[in-house]
C-alpha cells in the first residue's frame, strides 16, 4: 500500500512516497532558503508563488525516486494547517486534484503532529506516556501522548516560537537567514556565561513558553555592549542567547517530566537540529532516566515523510479505506493550531 504526501505549510514545497510499515520510499524537499535570505524572514506572498511554480515538479521527482506511479498510489495525505493559508493552500488544492482524479481518500494532516510523528517513523519501540517538544520557526509547544495518536496540549509559546526568536536576532545583525544554523555556527566558539540573559518566568504554573522577553534583552545587550555583525563579542553574545533559549525550552520541558512521569522524551521540529539543543536534552534525560527521541536532522525541519507516517499511522489505526469519500474535498486549511 502507498502513501503519497505533500507538505507545503511554510517555505519548504515537499513530497514523499511511503508505503506501509513505514517504509520511506522517497522524500524530496525543496528549501525556498534562497527566495526568502534577502528578506530575512518568510514572506508569504514570495512562499506561496514558489510553491505554485515548484509543486508539480517536486511530486514528480518524489515518484520518480521511489518507484511508484502515480496510478498506484492508494492514499494522498497533505499537511493542512498550522502554517501561512496562501502556502498551505497550494498544497491541499494540488493534493485534492490528485485525489479527484484517481478517486482515492484523501487524508488532512496536521503539521505539528506530523513533526512528532517523525521520531516514530525512526523508533518504533518508543512507550508511552510520551512527553513531546516541537520546537520550531513557527511553533513551540508542549504535548502530553498518554497513547498514540493523543495529543494534549501542556503549553505553547505566547508570543514568539524559539526558531523564530533566533531568525529575528540573526536578521536584527544581519548574519542570514535562517538564524538557527547560522547563530549555531557563530556561536560555537563562545563563552555563553559572558552575558546575562534571565530566563522568562511564567506568572501562573502553566506550561507555555514565551520568547519576547530574551528578545527584548538580547536587544538590549547588542544595544550596551555595542554588538555587531563584525564585534569581537559576537560570539559570546550568540552563544549566550543561543543557550538562554535552549535552558528555557529545557526547563520548562523538564519541570513536566518530573511532575507527569514520562516513559519517554522527544524533541522535534527544525530547532531539533540544534546541536547545544540536542546534547542537553540528552544529558538531562539521561540523568532522569528516561528513554530520549531526537529525529534525525534532515526529519526535523519540514519534509512530507512526517505527513505520510501520520497519514499511515491514522490510516491503520482507524482502518480508513483508500476509496474516495464525499468528505475528503471539504477539507479547508487553518493557519492555526486549532
Ligand atoms: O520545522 P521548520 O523547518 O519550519 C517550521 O515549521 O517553522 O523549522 C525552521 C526553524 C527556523 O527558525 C530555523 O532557524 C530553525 O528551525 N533551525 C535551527 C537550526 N536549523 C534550523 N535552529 C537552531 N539550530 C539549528 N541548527
Ligand atoms: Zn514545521
Amino acid at each position: 500500500m502507498f502513501v503519497l504526501a505533500i507538505e507545503t505549510s511554510c517555505d519548504e514545497t515537499a513530497s514523499a512516497v511511503l508505503r506501509d510499515g513505514p517504509e520511506v520510499l522517497s522524500n524530496i524537499v525543496l528549501s525556498q532558503d534562497e527566495v526568502h535570505a534577502p528578506y530575512g524572514g518568510v514572506v508569504p506572498e514570495l512562499a506561496s508563488r514558489q510553491h505554485l511554480k515548484s509543486i508539480d515538479y517536486i511530486v514528480r521527482e518524489s515518484l520518480d525516486v521511489a518507484g511508484v506511479r502515480l496510478d498506484h498510489i492508494d492514499y494522498f495525505g497533505v499537511t493542512q494547517g498550522p502554517g501561512l493559508i496562501g502556502s498551505l493552500l497550494v498544497g491541499l488544492s494540488f493534493a485534492k486534484g490528485l485525489a479527484y482524479y484517481f478517486r482515492k481518500r484523501l487524508l488532512g494532516i496536521d503539521h505539528i503532529q506530523a513533526h512528532i510523528e517523525a521520531a516514530f517513523l525512526e523508533n518504533r519501540e518508543i512507550v508511552f506516556p510520551v512527553l513531546a517538544l516541537v520546537v520550531s520557526g513557527g511553533h513551540t509547544s508542549l504535548f502530553h501522548l498518554k497513547k498514540k495518536l493523543d495529543y494534549e496540549l501542556l503549553g505553547r509559546t505566547r508570543d514568539d516560537a524559539a526558531g523564530e526568536a533566533l531568525d529575528k536576532i540573526a536578521k536584527f545583525l544581519d548574519l542570514g537567514y535562517p538564524g538557527g544554523p547560522v547563530i549555531q555556527r557563530l556561536a560555537e566558539p563562545g563563552d555563553s556565561g559572558r552575558f546575562e540573559f534571565t530566563l522568562p518566568r511564567m506568572t501562573d504554573r502553566s506550561h507555555d513558553f514565551s520568547f519576547s522577553g530574551l528578545k527584548t534583552a538580547a536587544l538590549r545587550i547588542i544595544r550596551e555592549a555595542k554588538i555587531s555583525r563584525d564585534s569581537s563579542a559576537l560570539a559570546d553574545f550568540l552563544a549566550g542567547f543561543e543557550s538562554a533559549i535552549v535552558r528555557a525550552l529545557l526547563e520548562n520541558m523538564f519541570r513536566a517530566a518530573d511532575r507527569l512521569e514520562m516513559k519517554s522524551l522527544l524533541i522535534c521540529g527544525g530547532v531539533a537540529r540544534n546541536k547545544r539543543l540536542r546534547s542537553e536534552f540528552e544529558k538531562q534525560a539521561r540523568s532522569l532516566g528516561a528513554n530520549f527521541y531526537i529525529p534525525s536532522p534532515k526529519l526535523c525541519t519540514d519534509n512530507a515523510a512526517m505527513v505520510g507516517a501520520l497519514a499511515l499511522a491514522k490510516i491503520e489505526r482507524e482502518k480508513i479505506s483508500p476509496n474516495a469519500d464525499g468528505s475528503s474535498l471539504d477539507l479547508d486549511a487553518y493557519p492555526r493550531q486549532p
